[in-house]
């Protein structure tokens, strides 16, 4: 069996992962936060991304590292410097000093987030970030593809939409991607015989994405989950979409200059109410990361997520 290395692996795609991934592999978890719920066929190690030393300590004898951890929203530069260019170099280059092939990078849609809704676009885009945070997923393709091409490491970097348990909002019936057809993605970056340097998109067969996904169902992603399935409920709760940024871009709220304010299409589930499950499964409960319920105009989650 394989042991897969997942950094920040106590953040919420890892909180998904984990029970998906149980059993196909071993998972040596890495975080600089606790896990305390460890799991048969799971190990932790804390580890600092900022500390070459800690992340060449859990690189060390793995199959294949997802690395998830990170800034996983707009922040200040500083920042993201920090966590999400010093981290990612030094968790791809302590990979390769530990001969650690195969690599999956957790970038995001908000590398290309300044291409329009209505447009469909695909792996092969000229990468238009929306925030400082959608430029370093951006300098983390650029990395990894200089990995892949000068040191031979296998690179399959999965461009996520939103992961939840169900979409939550209009913008997310486009990008929205559920546990299991994360694991799934992940499975097929670890399993693919043939990876030297790839673009996905993280979103389940979501019929009003913007992603041409034919990068991922080439290499054999068949997602089972829908967003569909839940357009009704949401799209009566919603309001058409206005004329600011967040409206008309891909990236949503992260294409609004710091202190606009965000978009209608964006209005998530009203305070308190969770959004009505339909997958064809039942949903995973979504780890708990509370939104706090707010007059403002952006919440929470829109600052830090998809
Ligand atoms: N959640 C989504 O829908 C989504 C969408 C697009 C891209 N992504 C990307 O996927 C990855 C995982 O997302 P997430 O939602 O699980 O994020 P998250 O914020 O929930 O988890 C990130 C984890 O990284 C850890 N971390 C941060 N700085 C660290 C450091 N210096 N050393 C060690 N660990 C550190 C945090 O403790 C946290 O547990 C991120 O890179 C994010 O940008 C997520």
């Amino acid at each position: 069996m394989k042991t897969l290395l997942i950094t920040g692996a106590a953040g919420r795609i890892g909180t998904f992962l984990r029970p998906e991934l149980k059993g196909k592999y071993r998972l040596r978890l890495s975080d600089i936060a606790p896990i305390r719920d460890l799991q048969p066929g799971e190990t932790f190690m804390k580890a600092d991304l900022g500390n070459l030393k800690d992340m060449l300590r859990v690189t060390k004898g793995v199959d294949a590292v997802v690395h998830l951890g990170g800034n996983s929203g707009e922040a200040d530069f500083e920042r993201i410097l920090q966590a999400n260019i010093v981290g990612f170099h030094n968790t791809l280059e302590a990979a390769r000093r530990n001969g650690v092939k195969r690599f999956l990078v957790a970038t995001s849609n908000h590398a290309v987030g300044f291409y329009r809704c209505d447009q469909k676009i695909d792996h092969r885009v000229y990468p238009k970030p929306d925030s400082r945070y959608g430029v370093s997923k951006v300098f983390n393709e650029a990395l990894a593809s200089l990995y892949a091409n000068r040191y031979g490491m296998e690179i399959f970097c999965m461009r996520i939409g939103n992961v939840n348990s169900a979409p939550i909002d209009r913008r997310r019936l486009a990008i929205w991607i559920s546990g299991r057809d994360m694991a799934q993605l992940v499975t097929v970056g670890v399993e693919h015989p043939d990876i030297r340097f790839e673009i996905v998109y993280g979103i389940s067969d979501n019929k009003r994405a913007w992603f041409d996904n034919s990068n991922a169902r080439r290499l054999g992603y068949r997602p089972q989950d829908r967003s569909e399935a839940f357009a009704k409920a949401i799209l009566q709760r919603s309001p058409p979409p206005g004329n600011a940024p967040a409206d008309i871009f891909q990236g949503g709220g992260h294409c609004m200059a710091e202190g606009g304010t965000r978009s209608a299409l964006a209005s998530t589930v009203p305070a308190g109410k969770t959004p009505a499950k339909t997958s064809k499964r039942p949903a995973r409960k979504a780890p708990a990361k509370k939104t706090p319920a707010r007059k403002s105009s952006r919440s929470a989650t829109d600052k830090r997520r998809a």
